[in-house]
């Protein structure tokens, strides 16, 4: 794994624009091997409207968040709680394309999964598109499973055909050399 350290950096609805640029960016260089570009267009319009982005981020529902390298944004990521109690759900996961295969979408991810360890969630959940090898490889190499595939019909006559994935946080128990933590009060 690169050895470069990728800092997380909160957005704020001012930021919108900007995320909105880096998906445009990075959608239309990456997933035309994958989507037409009508359903490229189509979501892009609905996961990146400007008002939405931007009422997303200020309810704070939705945590949007920059990967810093050096100080320079070169990616972003979203995330939210999941379904069940402990998980948290990363909804997006991207990097400006002239970093990519260079080990630091992994180092991103290690970050992401350090703050959600400091948070102590349980569980991390994102989906993937099935062709999307790149990214398995990457949420794969990271430790996450498959763990069912899902069809969704997302309107215009467009599906989202992903694999749904996890990565389970457990809880960190001290070693057999560790100190106990102290009994609590009687
Ligand atoms: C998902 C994404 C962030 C992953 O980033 P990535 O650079 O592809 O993946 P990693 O950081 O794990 O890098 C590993 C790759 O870099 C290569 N590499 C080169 N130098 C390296 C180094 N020093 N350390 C580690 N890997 C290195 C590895 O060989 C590996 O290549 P491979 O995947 O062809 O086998 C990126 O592909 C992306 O932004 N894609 C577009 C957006 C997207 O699809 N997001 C997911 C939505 S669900």
């Amino acid at each position: 794994m690169s050895s470069a350290t990728i800092d997380l950096l909160p957005a704020t609805p001012e930021d919108a624009d900007e995320i909105r640029a880096l998906a445009e960016s990075i959608w239309w260089r990456v997933y035309p091997a994958i989507l037409a570009p009508e359903q490229i267009r189509f979501m892009l319009d609905w996961m990146y409207a400007p008002r939405q982005l931007r009422s997303e981020i200020a309810s704070g529902q939705v945590q949007y968040q920059f990967f810093l390298l050096g100080g320079e944004r070169i990616g972003y990521s979203a995330h939210h709680a999941g379904q069940e109690s402990g998980e948290i759900h990363l909804s997006k996961f991207y990097l400006a394309t002239q970093y990519h295969g260079q080990g630091l979408g992994s180092a991103a991810l290690q970050a992401l999964i350090a703050q959600a360890r400091s948070e102590d969630a349980r569980s991390l959940t994102l989906r993937v598109n099935r062709q999307n090898h790149a990214a398995l490889r990457c949420y794969l190499r990271n430790g996450f499973h498959v763990i069912r595939n899902v069809l969704t019909h997302i309107g215009g006559g467009f599906v989202m055909d992903d694999h749904w994935m996890r990565l389970d946080l457990p809880l960190t128990v001290p070693g057999p050399n560790e100190p106990a933590p102290p009994a609590p009060p009687a």
